[in-house]
């Protein structure tokens, strides 16, 4: 049987195990796919455990997406400017890290929206699911690609050539001017909170807003963007799309998408109609 992993810590909410081995069943291959709980403080010599078993490939989550690199032979080109790996391929029997949260998110964008050399587009936020995002925004070459961030700093960092790096104030102000907005924030992960990173007066119907959390199905910043006429997705298209993306790199071809997306709705309590 093949062994597959997401290693991460905490990692007992991921719904990674139950999309992947949804999309194994329906394909009656003979794998399986659990959740693993790495400890912080002694990540190095658990890692270096997991890799030297029997394991085909894993996924790796917060918080080890930078750590995991030291102990991996190789690196695509992708995983190299993120500077993160989320997936990890077993090849030849050397260690190869791959990044797919960056094709996964334009998979999704897709969905609704695609990405043309006209387009102005605004990243809220400069944390790591920024990064890939903003990395595979910009081999699509827009018009005008602006990370915003409450830490201006942080975001001036990221950007490279023409792009730009806005406070949270004037991304608020000029934001009719933009064509596609993406939140990636953690502002709205609990689903009691209210708050949304920047106010939406500005917003102009028929923008394509994205908000990459998927738990709650619509946070605040997705709701009041709804109210104004926008065109909307949550998280989950790029949750399953960068999943999807690892299943390939694993098995040599895509799984099924929409098994994968019907069991992570059934998992949320087809609370997400999105
Ligand atoms: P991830 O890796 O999931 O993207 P992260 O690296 O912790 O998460 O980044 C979190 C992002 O959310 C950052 O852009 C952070 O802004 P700062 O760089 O200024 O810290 C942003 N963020 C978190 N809480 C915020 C808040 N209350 N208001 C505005 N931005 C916030």
């Amino acid at each position: 049987m093949e062994k597959y992993a997401v290693i991460g810590n905490p990692i007992n909410h991921s719904l990674s195990p139950s999309m992947h081995n949804a999309a194994f069943r329906s394909e009656e291959r003979d794998a399986n796919y659990e959740a693993i709980q790495v400890s912080v403080e002694a990540f190095d010599a658990e890692i270096a455990h997991l890799l030297a078993g029997d394991f085909n490939g894993f996924n790796v989550t917060v918080p080890f997406k930078e750590r995991i690199i030291p102990h991996l032979d190789e690196l695509s080109p992708f995983a190299k400017r993120c500077g993160a790996v989320n997936t990890v391929i077993k090849a030849d029997g050397k260690w190869l890290g791959d990044n797919t949260d960056g094709a996964g998110f334009m998979e999704g964008l897709h969905e609704i929206k695609a990405v043309t050399s006209e387009d102005r587009i605004l990243i809220i936020g400069a944390g790591g699911a920024s990064k890939a995002i903003y990395l595979a925004l910009a081999d699509a070459s827009p018009q005008q690609l602006v990370i915003a961030n409450r830490t201006v700093e942080k975001a001036a960092a990221m950007v490279q050539k023409t792009h730009e790096a806005w406070s949270l104030a004037k991304a608020e102000k000029y934001l009719a001017d933009f064509t596609i907005i993406i939140q990636t924030t953690s502002i709205g992960l609990p689903a009691s909170k209210n708050e949304t990173p920047i106010q939406l007066t500005n917003l102009q119907a028929g923008t394509v807003v994205v908000d990459i959390i998927y738990n709650p199905a619509e946070t605040a910043f997705l709701k009041q963007a709804k109210t104004k006429g926008a065109v909307i997705q949550n998280g989950l298209p790029m949750f399953s799309g960068q999943g999807a993306l690892a299943y390939q790199r694993w098995t040599g071809h895509m799984p099924n998408l929409e098994v994968m997306k019907k069991k992570l709705l059934e998992e949320l309590g087809g609370q997400s109609s999105l």
